[in-house]
């Protein structure tokens, strides 16, 4: 009777404890660890590496769902899951071509030194006037300003021109250009010019990846950037004096944070949200007045420690040519690659581009 009733308690108390621990449940990982998660073994990746070297893992149990054993899994932190920006980032850096250029002083660019800057070419009484500029960001797509869209008076850019650092020449080259197939509008960017300033440009035909042409890796980190960054935008060769032609600049910027910016700007009828998390602000003090047209749609850069540019923004707007608002990649990156990183694997929901006949998705240099 006592025993009977001992089997019963300890019977509840063990039911209890395997009921505590379902899947998904926190856990002890062993030796004290930390802290893990129920998970089913096979879902678990130090567990799936065992089993696959014919090893026993050495992780503490949470019970089991009918054949497969529930195991206290480590839990990744996000740090250790690569988004797909990133994966797609270090490919871009494997399979680039070094320019055979090398990068001059000055603020002209060189060639290949910003393989993935383009001109957004806009059809004007049978020429074709180089406006706005435009970030490569995969085989078949170009990151620009909603603003480059639709031009006042040009209306929309007709024409993509890559690998070039002179984009004076007013007629089509095979070589360098390409048509574009597809306008892609962020969808929130409707009611307001200054929100949501951003756009993605499908290209008729993949770009062909040489030295001088390839994708920019794109910043994944929402934190505010420091230090010295890079704007380039499609100029006249000196001063806007004289209209001859367009030539890529570059122009050195300071990042200010985004506190520091708010306070620059004053919320009203054009800023009715003032400046928000979804853009970066950089200061360039001596930018005279005009200094800063052409720069519309180009990137804000930031030169990582191995020399190689991360795409920080997007050039939006600013007051005067010494405070410029780039609209922060980062913060963008979910619709960008909903967008643009579909592949043949994996179900294409995002956009009806997609669904076009004939038309490959293709994730960056995949
Ligand atoms: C821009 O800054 C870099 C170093 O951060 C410097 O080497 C370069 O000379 C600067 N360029 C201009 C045009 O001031
Ligand atoms: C543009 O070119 C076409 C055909 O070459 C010509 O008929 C037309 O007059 C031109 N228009 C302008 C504004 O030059
Ligand atoms: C440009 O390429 C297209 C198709 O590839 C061809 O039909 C056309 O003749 C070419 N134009 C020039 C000027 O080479
Ligand atoms: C647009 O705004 C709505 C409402 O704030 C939000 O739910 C949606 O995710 C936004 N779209 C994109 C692509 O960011």
């Amino acid at each position: 009777m006592c025993f009977k009733g001992l089997i019963v308690l300890f019977s509840l108390i063990f039911a209890n404890y395997v009921e505590a621990l379902k899947l998904n449940d926190e856990c002890q990982l062993r030796d004290g660890k930390g802290t893990g998660r129920c998970m089913l073994a096979d879902d678990c990746e130090p567990a799936r590496s065992a089993a696959l070297q014919k090893n026993p893992h050495e992780l503490g149990s949470c019970g089991s769902d009918q054949s497969t054993e529930i195991v206290c899994c480590p839990i990744t932190t996000p740090k250790d899951v690569l988004r797909r920006s990133e994966i797609e980032c270090n490919e871009i850096l494997k399979n680039s071509i070094p320019a055979s250029n090398p990068v001059v002083g000055g603020d002209l660019a060189s060639p290949g030194e910003f393989p993935f800057v383009v001109a957004l070419g806009y059809e004007y009484k049978n020429e074709t006037l180089f406006n706005c500029g435009g970030s490569i960001i995969s085989k078949d797509y170009v990151l620009t300003e909603a603003v480059c869209l639709h031009n006042t008076i040009f209306g929309k850019p007709m024409v993509v021109r890559s690998g070039v650092t002179d984009a004076s020449d007013s007629k089509w080259n095979n070589e360098t250009d390409v048509g574009i197939a597809d306008y892609i509008l962020h969808p929130n960017n409707t009611k307001s010019k200054v929100y949501n300033d951003v756009a993605l440009l499908r290209l008729s035909k993949p770009l062909k990846f040489s030295s001088n042409v390839r994708a920019v890796c794109l910043e994944t980190n929402h934190d505010d950037p420091k230090g010295t960054l890079i704007t380039t935008g499609w100029k006249p060769p000196s001063g806007w004096k004289q209209d001859d032609g367009r030539v890529l600049k570059k122009t050195n910027v300071t990042a200010i944070s985004l506190s520091e910016c708010s306070n620059m700007f004053d919320v009203g009828r054009n800023l009715r949200l003032g400046i928000v998390p979804e853009m970066v602000c950089a200061a360039n003090p001596e930018g005279e007045p005009r200094s800063c047209k052409g720069d519309a749609g180009g990137p804000l850069l930031q030169q990582t420690d191995k020399g190689q540019h991360r795409l920080i923004g997007v050039t939006s707007f600013g007051k005067g040519c010494n405070i410029g608002i780039y609209m922060r990649v980062s913060r963008y990156l979910d619709w960008i690659e909903s967008i643009v990183c579909t592949r043949r694997d994996v179900p294409c929901t995002a956009h009806q581009a997609h669904k076009q006949r004939n038309f490959e998705p293709r994730c960056y240099l995949r």
